[in-house]
């Protein structure tokens, strides 16, 4: 099955979180399409989308909202999957949105909503980045749990089921990475 992965992300946590994701798709024989949601034209060449974002200031990156909002039809009628990945613990990560997202998820229609622990690396941060996590009292660390992400990645390639085994013909045709040119 043709499968794209969409996800924001400003400093590359939550785009490795996509490529996890990506991976067990593939690894199910699934044909993957990583992007920045900026750079999805249609929705209609895909037959699956996962779509994710970074949680910043409590909302979305708003690339990730823009295609959300821009595609929501074509969204709606495909199976979807929604993830983000924050730090707000509880009972902070009440205040990621949650009514954005629950109105989000029925919009689209999507299959499920997961959070995802991010990471934080105060080096990389801009100026402004790094007042708001002061403030926050953020502690830098990795926090995300990949195989707890690759096992959500296999169980939404068990649920698109193996429409792509092809026995006759061996390994399904590899997606396009981002980055490829
Ligand atoms: C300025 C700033 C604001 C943030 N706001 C939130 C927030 O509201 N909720 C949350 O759960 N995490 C928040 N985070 C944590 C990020 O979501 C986390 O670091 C994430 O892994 C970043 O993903 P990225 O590397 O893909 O950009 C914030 C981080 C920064 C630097």
């Amino acid at each position: 099955m043709r499968v794209l992965v969409a996800v924001a992300s400003r400093h590359g946590g939550t785009q490795e979180i996509g490529s996890v994701i990506a991976g067990a798709l593939r690894a199910a024989g699934h044909d993957v399409e990583e992007l920045d949601p900026a750079d999805v034209a249609l929705i209609e060449p895909y037959e699956a989308v996962v779509l994710g974002s970074a949680v910043y200031n409590g909302r979305w990156l708003p690339d990730a909202r823009e295609l959300a909002q821009r595609a929501a039809t074509p969204l709606s009628r495909r199976p979807v999957w929604l993830f983000s990945s924050g730090l707000a613990t509880l009972p902070a990560s009440a205040s990621n949105s949650p009514i954005e997202m629950r109105d989000l998820t029925e919009r689209l229609a999507a299959r499920g909503h997961r959070k995802f622990a991010g990471r934080l690396d105060r080096s990389v941060l801009s100026f402004a980045e790094r007042t708001i996590i002061a403030a926050a009292r953020g502690r830098d660390g990795d926090y995300r749990d990949l195989d707890a992400v690759r096992a959500w990645g296999d169980a939404i390639a068990a649920e698109l089921g193996s429409a792509c085994e092809q026995p006759e013909t061996g390994a399904a045709v590899p997606g396009r990475h981002r980055g490829d040119a």
